[in-house]
Order: structure tokens, then sequence, then C-alpha cells
């Protein structure tokens, strides 16, 4: 087996369409059939509009990402594609795609967790390959924070996961769109709300930290969101919301957001020996988020010296992902992911002519 395989790799595992061409763990080309104007009216992912969009969008898709990676057909040694989690009738089209064409180039297929996707998304380079030595990293903590997930994994090795939190309610990105909706932002409000949030005043609010009281490192969204509901319409109902107070609103609102997760993270630093978080998902492309992240780290690192528990000048390494493009839903980071099995399990480890069904509710400690 050529020691860095070249690997088309499609994600439909929600409403967007991509496909990638990789090269080892180095990203060839990385498109994005973006659905975000479909679903707009409806606020969210309307299931079979995706699924209608998929299919038209996946071919020219796969002809573009090959094109962009200067590539044919007759070049990949893999097909690789997100079996689940996602929304079953966008997965379908994707594997559907997948399996014929493995069949067609007769290639092996590689079936890949779309959250284990994001887990590995740091790990995609731009130019060189293999360039991440990454056998000294471990423990990991992966933090994945989307519109659809918010959790917290321990990577002991790649593939042996463990998730140590995970939200009880709403995801993150699910939260930031909701209260985007109520102040009428648009669709996804995420990026517009981080925006918006640079030049407002993040302490005008005083927005309540969750779940300070339970021992575990679970999130949850959802009192912030009703917190933040009750407060457009006090605001409202009083003065009305003018563009300073929705300025400040967001300001405040995204750094409550954000606290609960650091809050959540520095209790996992303290309990686990953690070498390096790798951060993924959408909110991944969030600056506030990577600062909070990094602060809160430089304040264990410190706090560990300070308490004279610092055994080694051990420093944790965070990683993010190199471009925003594969913080989102993207079939790059499927093809590394797939690239980092062919590594564990050299090429005879796949089946030629595999069959395989869509899981739409798998979870990456179950793989
Ligand atoms: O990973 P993703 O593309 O799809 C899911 O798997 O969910 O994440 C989409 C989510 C949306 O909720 C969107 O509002 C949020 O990521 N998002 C952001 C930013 N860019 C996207 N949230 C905060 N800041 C951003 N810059
Ligand atoms: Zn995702």
């Amino acid at each position: 087996m050529k020691n860095n395989p070249i690997i088309i790799a499609i994600d439909t595992s929600c409403d967007d369409t991509s496909v990638a061409i990789t090269q080892g763990n180095k990203v060839l080309s990385n498109i994005i059939a973006s659905q975000t104007e479909l679903h707009r009216p409806y606020g969210g992912v309307f299931p079979t509009v995706a699924k209608q969009a998929h299919k038209e969008n996946i071919d020219p898709t796969t002809q573009i990402a090959l094109k962009r990676a200067g590539k044919k057909l007759e070049d990949i040694d893999f097909v690789a594609v997100t079996q689940g989690p996602g929304l079953a009738p966008s997965l379908e089209v994707g594997i559907k795609f997948a399996l014929d064409l493995a069949k067609k180039i007769n290639k092996p297929l590689i079936p890949i967790n779309h959250i284990e996707g994001h887990v590995l998304s740091p790990l995609a380079k731009a130019k060189t390959f293999s360039e991440t030595k990454i056998e000294q990293s471990f423990p990991v903590l992966s933090i994945v924070i989307s519109g659809g997930h918010s959790q917290f994994i321990l990577i002991k090795e790649i593939g042996n996961y463990e998730i140590l939190g995970t939200t009880i309610d709403d995801a993150c990105g699910e939260c930031l769109d909701k209260v985007g909706r109520m102040l009428d932002l648009g669709y996804p409000a995420g990026p517009i709300i981080e925006k918006l949030a640079m030049t407002g005043d993040p302490n005008k609010y005083k927005f309540p930290l969750p779940m300070t009281t339970s021992k575990d490192y679970n999130l949850s969204f959802s009192g912030i969101k009703t917190f933040a509901r009750n407060l457009i319409e006090k605001i409202n109902q009083n003065e009305g919301m003018n563009k300073t107070q929705t300025i400040d609103f967001c300001a405040s609102f995204q750094k409550a957001v954000f606290r609960h997760i650091s809050y959540k993270l520095s209790k996992i630093l303290h309990d686990y020996e953690i070498r390096e978080i790798w951060l993924g998902g959408g909110v991944a492309s969030n600056i506030d988020l990577r600062k909070n992240i990094r602060q809160t780290i430089k304040k264990f690192e410190k706090n560990k010296v300070a308490n004279g528990t610092q055994q080694t000048n051990q420093k944790i390494i965070f990683r993010a992902p190199y471009t925003k493009k594969l913080c989102a839903d993207n079939g790059a980071m499927i093809g590394v992911t797939a690239f980092y099995k062919v590594l564990k399990r050299n090429s005879s480890g796949f089946t030629k002519e595999a069959s395989i069904d869509r899981k739409p509710n798998w979870k990456i400690d179950c793989l």
C-alpha cells in the first residue's frame, strides 16, 4: 500500500454536500455545496429538502473536487463516506453514491463516524504529508462544538474514545441559532453573533452560569437560551431593542455560552492529565471561543505551578483546524480520518464490496 493513499471522501450528514480529495493528511481539495439558502426560510434544516439537494449536488461536487485536486478517478485508492451520525435521509444519499463509486472503480470503501471526523479535523494539513507527530500527544481532549453536537471526548489513542461530557439539551450552535432567530439576525446565527459581539459590551447583561453544582462534565444550553428569551422580552417591553443593545446583547450572550464551556473544560483539566486539546465543529471557527480555551489552558497551567503540583514542564498544546472550512461539515475531515484508519489497519482490513447502512445515532464511543 502507498504511504499516503489518495482518498475521495464524501459527507452528506446534514445540510451540506461535501466531497474532498485527500492524500495522507493533506487536503488536496475540499468542496462544499452549501444548502444554507434553501433552509434559511425554515430557520433550520428541513430533511426532505436536504435529501433532494444532496441528490442534485453530489455528482457535480465530486467532479469539482477531482478537478480542483488535479486527480482522476483512476488515481483514487479508497472511497470514504460518513455513515453517521446525522439525518437519515441525507446520510442515505452519500452512502449510496459512495457504494456505487467504490464498486465502479473497484476500491475499498471506508465508513466513517462524522464526529470522529470533527475530532481529527485539527490534524488536516494544507501542504505537508503526515507532518503532525501525534504519538506523544495522548491523552488528548477533543472538544466538538457544532450545530448538532457539543461534546468533550477523551482520546486515549486514535480510534479509542471516551465521551466525558455531552450536552443534555441543545447543542451550542443550536442555542446560538435559536437565540439569533429571536433577534431576527438570520440563519445560521453563530457567525453573525460573533461579528456583532466584537464591538459590543460583554458585561452589559449578566447571564447565569449553568450547572455549577453538578459534578459531571456535561453541558446545558437551554437555561442560557431561556434567560435570553426572557431578557429580550423584557427589553422589548421597556425601551425596545436598538442597535447598540442588540450588539451588547450578542456580546453578553456569547460570553455566557463560552464561559459555560470554559468552566466545564477547567473541571476536566483539573481531573485529567491532558497533553493536548483539539477543537472541532462549526462553532470552532469562532475566534472568541478559541481565545477562551487558550485562556483557560493558561490559567490552569499557572495554577498548577502556583500549587506546586506541576511535575513536568509539559505545556498543554492547543490545535484547531487550519481553516474555517474544516470546522464546518466537510469531506476533508472524513478523508483525513479514513487515512488514520488505513494507517492502523492497512488496506487488507477493508472490504471491496462493503454493504453499509446509515447509522443516524452512531456514537463515537461505539466505533
Ligand atoms: O459543524 P456545523 O457546520 O454543522 C453541524 O454539524 O452542526 O456547525 C454549524 C453550526 C451552526 O449552529 C452555526 O451557527 C455555528 O456552527 N457556527 C458558528 C460560527 N460559524 C458557524 N458559531 C459561532 N461562531 C462562528 N463563527
Ligand atoms: Zn458536524
